[in-house]
């Protein structure tokens, strides 16, 4: 049996001997495996610095959620703030492959520039990672980990003996067990998977603010609802997107020709396949009048009943 107090002791040790007096620096996104990395170099003691890149690509209230968790739990953490950077990047391009270069490629730029001269590296790595970038070079999944855990200037740190990856035999599972030991809030360790590129790839064709905070609004709306009729936590991951297609409704008196937009709710074990899930239509129900009659911009909600595959999960 996995043995969490004793494990924790152990990765805490080995932090300590691996980084000595050195300055260790970790990247967080607000997810569980780089929060619970982030703590165990702070209960380690050790020299650490957290870096939080806010892409403008985050959802409601995000980035100020995350900041306060890690004040929250004691932990520094620093915000850049580069979300202009990322829509100006970003202004214009239609096709989802160009925007996730541009993201990743950027995010690197971003996140190295304020780690600067760093001492040791520190990445919440976990133990599929580590299968999937030795196994399957080809997979999407292993392409995403790899830009962001294997690039080259974590390679030559890696050459180094600069990168430190504690969670690197562990499982999710055993991260979240990890995460409870060390006193890591519940709605931190249960959140859903939310991906790197952020609402990028909940939003087809070009992204512009006006857009993105359409996406906020909706999307804090159905994941409220979920939450207070409690199946926020029966579903794996749910989110609101755009459809950027606009038809004609009536609001008010007025004639109105607005977006629609999309709710999603899957089950999944492992993300290469997924199915939809058949919510309460009360929750639908709720979720559509709340959208309607509060965020400007939408006239339309539709529910996507697509299973993966043939569709992905995300809307791209
Ligand atoms: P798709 O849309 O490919 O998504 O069915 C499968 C799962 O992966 C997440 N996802 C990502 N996660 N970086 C990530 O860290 C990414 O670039 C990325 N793209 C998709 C997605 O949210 C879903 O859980």
């Amino acid at each position: 049996p996995f043995r969490i107090e004793e494990f924790r002791r152990e990765i805490i040790d080995g932090i300590r001997d691996r980084v000595g007096d050195k300055q260790v620096v970790c990247g967080v996104s607000g997810g569980v495996d780089s929060t619970v990395l982030a703590v165990l170099l702070h209960e380690a003691g050790v020299n650490m610095r957290a870096i939080f890149v806010d892409n403008g690509l985050l959802r409601k209230d995000e980035a100020a959620e995350v900041v306060n968790n890690f004040h929250r739990m004691g932990v520094p953490i620093e915000k850049v703030d580069a979300s202009e950077r990322f829509l100006t990047a970003l202004a214009g391009e239609t096709a989802p492959e160009k925007k996730r270069v541009i993201i990743g490629n950027l995010f690197l730029d971003v996140f190295w520039d304020a780690v600067g001269d760093a001492e040791i590296l520190a990445q919440g790595t976990l133990y599929p990672d580590v299968i999937e970038s030795a196994s399957n070079e080809n997979s999407k999944a292993s392409k995403i980990k790899t830009h962001h855990n294997r690039v080259d200037r974590v390679l030559e740190l890696q050459a180094q003996g600069k990168v430190l990856e504690p969670l690197a035999e562990l499982f999710k599972d055993e991260v979240r067990e990890l995460g409870a030991s060390l006193g890591i809030a519940k709605d931190i360790l249960n959140r859903h998977p939310f991906p790197g590129p952020g609402l990028a790839v909940r939003c087809p064709g070009d992204i512009t603010k006006e857009k993105l905070d359409i996406i906020r609004e909706v999307d804090a709306i159905f994941i409220s609802r979920l939450k207070d009729h409690g199946w926020y936590d029966k579903v794996w991951q749910a989110y609101g997107a755009l459809v950027p297609v606009k038809t004609v409704g009536v609001k008010g008196d007025e004639r109105s020709y607005e977006w629609a937009c999309s709710l999603r709710a899957v089950v999944s074990e492992d993300a290469m396949t997924a199915d939809w899930v058949e919510l309460p239509y009360s929750i639908l129900r709720e979720s559509s009048n709340m959208i309607l009659n509060s965020v400007a911009g939408i006239n339309r909600v539709l529910f996507d009943v697509s299973s993966k595959p043939p569709a992905s999960i995300e809307w791209e």
